[in-house]
């Protein structure tokens, strides 16, 4: 018998991937070469977390403010997701992973819409881990559309409005049948939120480090689950009501 005691593990795990610019930058080449490396990051991250046991991992590909790029940057991002669903949805599916994507799909060229759609339904039962691919993706849009499904249920007499919680909001959310996100990754070095995921992440542990997103390695994603292990979540009580079990 071990006596370790086995590590907390969070459920759902949610990253800013930065740096991709950054790093080709510093290597005297075009930012999309940084692009074409954080795919190959992007999918270490994949398994990584889910063979440590993570339930749910939220990736934050594109944002809804990521349009005011340059239209080659733009478009070489398009070309990258549809080449990377083509190429890796294949070996999701053999590793039971179930891939999603969150966001406003319908600025989306139709090719992209529908490898989207087609990897979705082809993962649509796997259990191992939930991918949830944040791609036209804001936060206070992702709050906005829960409001205006609300505000639909009002007009049609289906619901009060003293009835809205907190819950009920969450329930519109994208991620609204997935537990919240218990640890917040940013590579990069920024401190900032950037309109992710704003609501989800009330009580997330928060992960920032300098490794630029194409030199996310095993052993920096390790450190964020060993931090994350190492953190008290107290949810506003105390340290003593939490230990007074
Ligand atoms: C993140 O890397 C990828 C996307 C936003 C699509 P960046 O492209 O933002 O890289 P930096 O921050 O400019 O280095
Ligand atoms: C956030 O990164 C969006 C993604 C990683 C997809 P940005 O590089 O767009 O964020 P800012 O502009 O530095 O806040
Ligand atoms: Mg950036």
């Amino acid at each position: 018998m071990t006596e370790e005691v086995a590590q907390q593990i969070p459920q759902h795990v949610a990253i800013i991937m930065d740096g991709n610019g950054r790093w080709a930058q510093k290597r005297f080449m075009p930012r999309s070469y940084g692009h074409k490396k954080g795919v190959e990051a992007t999918k270490r991250a994949i398994s990584f977390y889910a063979r440590a046991g993570v339930k749910q991992l939220t990736l934050f590909a594109f944002s809804s403010e990521n349009w005011n790029r340059p239209k080659d940057e733009v478009s070489t991002l398009m070309s990258l997701f549809i080449s990377s669903l083509e190429k890796n949805t294949q070996e999701l599916n053999a590793n039971g992973i179930r891939i999603r994507f969150i966001g406003d799909r319908t600025a989306f060229s139709q090719k992209l819409i529908d490898q989207i759609e087609q990897s979705e339904l082809q993962t649509l039962h796997n259990k191992a881990m939930t991918l949830n691919v944040a791609a036209n993706y804001g936060g206070q849009w992702d709050i906005l559309q829960a409001v205006q499904k609300l505000a639909l249920k009002v007009e049609k007499g289906d619901l009060k409005p003293a009835q809205i919680s907190a819950d009920i909001l969450s329930g519109e959310l994208s991620l609204g049948d997935s537990p919240n996100p218990d640890l917040f990754i940013r590579t990069g070095g920024e401190k900032r939120i950037s309109n992710f995921l704003l609501w989800q992440i009330a009580y997330a542990e928060m992960f920032f480090t300098d490794v630029l997103w194409p030199e996310f390695s095993a052993e920096i994603m390790q450190q964020s689950l060993d931090i994350f292990a190492s953190r008290q979540r107290r949810f506003g009580k105390t340290a003593e009501q939490l230990s007074d079990v």
